[in-house]
């Protein structure tokens, strides 16, 4: 062996064989498998490398961290920025070299230290025998166990227990037919992979939406899914330029959210900070490249200006009532603390008579604001878009209403929270006011056309005196 090596026309030939033999993956230096027999252990620094070359699964220490903690993940081979796409132990770190990940007895796949104790398992159930398993890292980064009995039967995948990561081909949403939610968690900090505190998902009813959680607070949602897009996105359209995206909605509780790029090298990641972004490789920048980012401005914070407030982040203030509202708390919102919102001025005449306080009077109207985030927790109604309207005003407890094509007639009842002014897209809402409102609508409007005629009105005076005295003078 030293003597080829140290011939130079046998050297490039050893690696030219090497470069041919990984045509045969059996043969190739980075092996994609693990079975019973062979293990990877962290001290001999031995990993797994798919097929298509792209990804690779084995120990690593996040970049920038203090400690030398070792994590089992799967990261991308070829950038050269550690980029970590999935975490095995994230909540059970080895402090030294020692980790083994296993074919385990009962044909889990595990994660184990120098002292043998259990930090993770795949935790299938079904118990099979250990040389009946084998784990294979597949080339688009999905981690799967397999019984080699039963046709290769899949017992587990990574790509259905997603950590902070969305890689083509992954779905997200909710199984009917299994019971399971799969959403990405944070990690705690960019140098920590342990369990943060964000989560994002998708809840299917009465609408599929995508909400993105911190505990289990709503921090930010899109809005419903109309059949094509979010209705909540400021730019709906930029969803729709990422190719292959898509969800699937079988109406019987199974929502999944899928993307299908081509590209191994493009993502979703949900940060520690609680943002979802997708970002691709551009080998001219030699970095990632991010594209739509949620959340992305201010207004997008969940309920940023309490019930009946309204967000706009190119104004200033941000939070504005809507009209025919006034703010709950004067001295606070003045000093910018908006969350307790605004409450109506003056009473629906549908509440006055339903409190015996009034026996008529005219019938509350609707006023229109346009391009809006729609508000939480709408309802569906059969109605088509000429009903639509009736039948909210027939409901005391209706508040709003709104028509899409996509969705059809949505009606709001109680506090309208966490509503949006957007400037190119958006949904007009119709939001119930009473009929005094409207008077002091048009009698501002009345008053404002009787002022500008009257500007009008002088300034073609004072022309026209102007004209005449030009006229007057001698030539
Ligand atoms: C690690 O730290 C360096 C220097 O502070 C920084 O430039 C780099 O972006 C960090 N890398 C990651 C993955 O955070
Ligand atoms: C590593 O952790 C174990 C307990 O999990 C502890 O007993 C051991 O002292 C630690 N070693 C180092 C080098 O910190
Ligand atoms: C496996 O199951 C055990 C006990 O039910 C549980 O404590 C552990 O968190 C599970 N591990 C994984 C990776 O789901
Ligand atoms: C697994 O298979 C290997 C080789 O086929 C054999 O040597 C070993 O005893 C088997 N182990 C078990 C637990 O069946
Ligand atoms: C996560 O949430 C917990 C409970 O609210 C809090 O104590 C902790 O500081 C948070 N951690 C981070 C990294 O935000
Ligand atoms: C789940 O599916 C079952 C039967 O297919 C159906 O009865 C049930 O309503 C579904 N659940 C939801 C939440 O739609
Ligand atoms: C995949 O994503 C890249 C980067 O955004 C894009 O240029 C390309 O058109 C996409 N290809 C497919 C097939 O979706
Ligand atoms: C308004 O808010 C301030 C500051 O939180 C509080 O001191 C005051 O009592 C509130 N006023 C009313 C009417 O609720
Ligand atoms: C209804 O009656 C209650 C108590 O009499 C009163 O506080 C409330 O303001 C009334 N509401 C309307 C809309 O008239
Ligand atoms: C009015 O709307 C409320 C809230 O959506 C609903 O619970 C109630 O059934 C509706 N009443 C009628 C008569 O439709």
């Amino acid at each position: 062996m030293v003597v080829l090596l140290n011939s130079r026309p046998c050297f490039v030939v050893l690696i030219l064989l090497a470069a041919f033999s990984c045509f045969s993956p059996r043969l190739c230096f980075g092996e994609d498998r693990i079975t019973f027999s062979t293990p990877i252990k962290d001290l001999e620094s031995k990993t797994l490398l798919c097929k298509s070359g792209v990804f690779r699964f084995g120990f690593f220490t996040p970049v920038n961290s203090t400690g030398r903690l070792r994590y089992v993940g799967i990261w991308y081979d070829k950038i050269p920025v550690q980029t970590v796409v999935w975490v095995a132990n994230r909540d059970a770190p080895i402090n030294d070299t020692s980790g083994v990940v296993s074919i385990s007895d009962d044909g889990n796949l595990v994660v184990t230290d120098g002292r043998n104790s259990l930090l993770w398992s795949t935790n299938v159930t079904v118990l099979v025998a250990p040389n009946a398993t084998w784990v294979q890292l597949m080339e688009n980064g999905n981690l799967r166990l397999q019984d080699n009995r039963n046709n290769g039967e899949i017992l587990w995948e990574s790509f259905k227990h997603p950590y902070s990561s969305m890689l083509p081909r992954m779905s997200l949403g909710l199984n009917n037919g299994t019971g399971e939610n799969t959403g990405l968690t944070s990690w705690r900090s960019y140098t920590d992979p342990s369990t943060g505190n964000y989560t994002v998902g998708l809840v299917a009813f009465p609408f599929p939406e995508l909400l993105i959680w911190k505990n289990k607070v709503p921090q930010w949602r899109s809005g419903p899914w109309n059949g094509q897009v979010f209705i909540g996105l400021p730019d709906m359209d930029s969803l729709l330029n990422i190719d292959g995206f898509n969800l699937n909605n079988d109406n019987q509780g199974t929502v999944l959210l899928t993307f299908a790029n081509d590209s191994f090298l493009y993502h979703f990641n949900l940060d520690p900070n609680g943002a979802i972004y997708q970002r691709d490789w551009s080998t001219s920048m030699n970095d990632w490249r991010v594209g739509v980012r949620f959340p992305s401005t201010d207004c997008d914070e969940y309920n940023r200006c309490g019930p009946y407030g309204s967000c706009n982040y190119r104004e200033d203030p941000q939070c504005k009532c809507i009209k025919g509202f006034v703010p709950r708390n004067n001295t606070e919102w003045s000093l910018g603390n908006w969350i307790s919102g605004c409450v109506r001025r003056a009473p629906l005449r549908c509440e006055r008579v339903k409190n015996g306080s009034s026996n008529g009077g005219k019938e509350d109207w609707f006023l229109k604001v346009q391009k809006m985030k729609v508000p939480v927790n709408v309802q569906p109604s059969l109605a088509n878009a000429q009903a639509c309207p009736k039948v909210c005003l027939d409901n005391c407890s209706c508040t709003a209403y709104a028509y899409d094509q996509g969705i059809g007639c949505m009606l709001w009842s109680g506090n309208l929270v966490d509503m949006q002014s957007f400037l190119g897209s958006g949904i007009d809402l119709y939001i119930r006011l009473s009929h005094s409102e409207l008077k002091a609508h048009s009698k501002r409007a009345v008053m404002i056309t009787a002022l500008v005629l009257g500007i009008v009105f002088v300034s073609a005076v004072c022309v026209l005196l102007a004209c005449l005295k030009l006229k007057k003078r001698p030539g």
